[in-house]
């Protein structure tokens, strides 16, 4: 037996501590300690402490009356959280949003791609629709992301140069639903009736959706009355004709993607409802946070940084003869900065999953037993941060994932699975992982090609980080 296997064997079988107070009152007040008397980060910090575990019981929002179960096992370290990922031992049915699922009437009536388990035969049909049409477009990535983000660019400096701060959260916003909507339907959204609202028509589907789980944040609102998205549930009316603009824009532009699904069995209702979700859901609003984050993390260090990424940057693309993806692929620095980003900030930092069979899992110190039909619950920001796994887990450190460093890759799970792992039919991991990690790293080349340095404003937004740039130094 291995000294590992060993040790695993020896750690102490506990009772997972916590619990779930009295019935409804008991996941209201953890609500309340959740989004206003404590916040996220103490929510859990002060649970661990006082169970002396990182596994213990607690009710996640939403609660009453939105979730009928809000009990979930917590698991918040990056030993124990990787039991999310694994497909033979939980199910990933409905969860995607934690312990309630939005009305199928955000799409169009039917189950996407993200709410199904792997043992449902559509979610294999689905998924191969999805990573066989970024196969095929793969081509497409670099040149049209460099266009995008050049007319991102052009606008930012033109609101500097008018002395303006420049807003970089609209620009990304637009840029990533323009760059998205492009790949998928072959055509500009400005070229349908969609005209310049997708962004915030998406915007608004998305709040209304994810509003149990997220808090408005507004100063002078008294928390029961922010508390009420908690509580009931926003109807998809409020954004239905929106949605169905969006939808008339893909199902006439996306025609020849929309064929290739009929061939595949899928409906093309069904198939559109899906492509709205991959350019509004998975793509824009996972875009919407991580560009921010990263722009924010790359600002607060600082000049020297920059440096080293305008040094790495430029001399690999004069050595390449260009921006292509082998050069991408030489940037050491460039990837270990979006990793880090991805690592101190997970853009989807929660995942759900219910445990199919009676289970044990473990963290550094203990041994614990689920039963069958129970939700756990990860807060990936901790996984992550683990600093058993991470020195200075609280700190970015560019260079952290470099050389040696790449074998901690293992431990960085944005994708919903390893960073180390790709995704496939069977697993959940996401289907845009390396498009996505590539779009990150496309941002940081393109904004060093044309600038040394820059400086920032950073605020907080109900979904992520606000980012004003307050000045540009053009490349020298
Ligand atoms: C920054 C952008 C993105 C982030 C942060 C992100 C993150 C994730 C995460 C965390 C999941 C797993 C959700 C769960 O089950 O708990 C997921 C699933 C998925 N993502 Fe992404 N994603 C992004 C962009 C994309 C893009 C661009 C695509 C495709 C165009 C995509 C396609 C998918 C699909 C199809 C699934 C469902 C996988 C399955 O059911 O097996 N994602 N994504």
């Amino acid at each position: 037996m291995s000294s590992s296997s060993l040790d695993q064997c020896m750690l102490p079988l506990r009772a997972i501590p916590g619990g779930y107070g009295v019935p409804f009152f008991g996941p209201i007040k953890d609500r309340y300690d959740y989004f206003y008397n404590q916040g996220e980060d103490e929510f859990f910090k002060t649970r661990i402490a006082k169970y002396k575990s990182t596994i213990f019981r607690t009710n996640m929002p939403p609660g009453p009356f939105i979730s009928s179960n809000s009990k979930v096992v917590t698991v918040l370290d990056s030993k124990s959280f990787p039991i999310l990922f694994d497909i033979s031992k939980v199910e990933k049915r409905n969860i995607l949003d934690g312990t309630y699922m939005p009305s199928t009437a955000f799409f169009g009536g039917y189950r996407v791609c993200a709410f199904l388990d792997p043992s449902e035969p559509n979610h294999r049909v689905l998924k191969s629709f999805c990573m066989n049409f970024l196969f095929s477009s793969r081509d497409k990535f670099i040149p049209y992301m460099r266009t995008s983000l050049s007319e991102m660019f052009s606008k930012l400096e033109g609101e500097i140069s008018d002395g303006l701060q420049a807003d970089f959260n609209v620009h990304s916003d637009n840029m990533a639903f323009d760059f998205f909507f492009r790949l998928f339907t072959g055509v500009s959204p400005s070229e349908t009736d969609l005209k310049s609202r997708g962004p915030g028509i998406t915007s608004t589907w998305l709040v209304l959706q994810l509003a149990p789980i997220m808090s408005l944040g507004l100063k002078y609102v008294p928390n029961f009355i922010d508390d009420l998205i908690h509580t009931f549930r926003l109807p998809f009316c409020v954004t239905k004709s929106g949605y169905k603009k969006f939808y008339k824009a893909v199902y006439n532009s996306a025609t020849s993607l929309l064929d290739e699904a009929e061939k595949t069995g899928i409906n093309r209702e069904e198939a559109c409802h899906n492509i709205i979700f991959l350019i509004g859901f998975s793509a824009f609003g996972g875009m919407k946070v991580v560009f921010p984050a990263l722009i924010k993390w790359v600002a607060s260090a600082g000049e020297s940084l920059h440096n080293r990424l305008v040094d790495e940057i430029r001399s690999v693309v004069k050595e390449e003869g260009g921006v292509t993806f082998s050069a991408l692929e030489k940037m050491s620095l460039v990837k270990s900065v979006v990793y880090e980003a991805f690592r101190i900030e997970p853009p989807v930092p929660y995942q759900y999953a219910k445990a199919k069979e009676d289970l044990v899992i473990e963290s550094h110190d203990a041994r614990f037993e689920i039963k069958k039909g129970e939700t756990i619950f990860g807060f990936q920001t901790f996984a992550t941060k683990d600093p058993k796994v991470f020195d200075n887990p609280d700190v970015f450190i560019a260079d952290r994932f470099v050389g040696d460093g790449e074998k901690l890759l293992k431990y960085v799970y944005w994708s919903n699975a390893r960073e180390t792992d790709n995704p496939t039919l069977d697993d959940k991991q996401c289907a845009g992982k390396d498009l996505v990690v590539l779009c990150s790293r496309m941002m940081l080349v393109e904004f060093f090609l044309r600038y040394d340095t820059f400086t920032v404003e950073v605020g907080k937004l109900p979904l992520g980080s606000s980012v004003k740039i307050t000045s540009f130094t053009k490349a020298s």
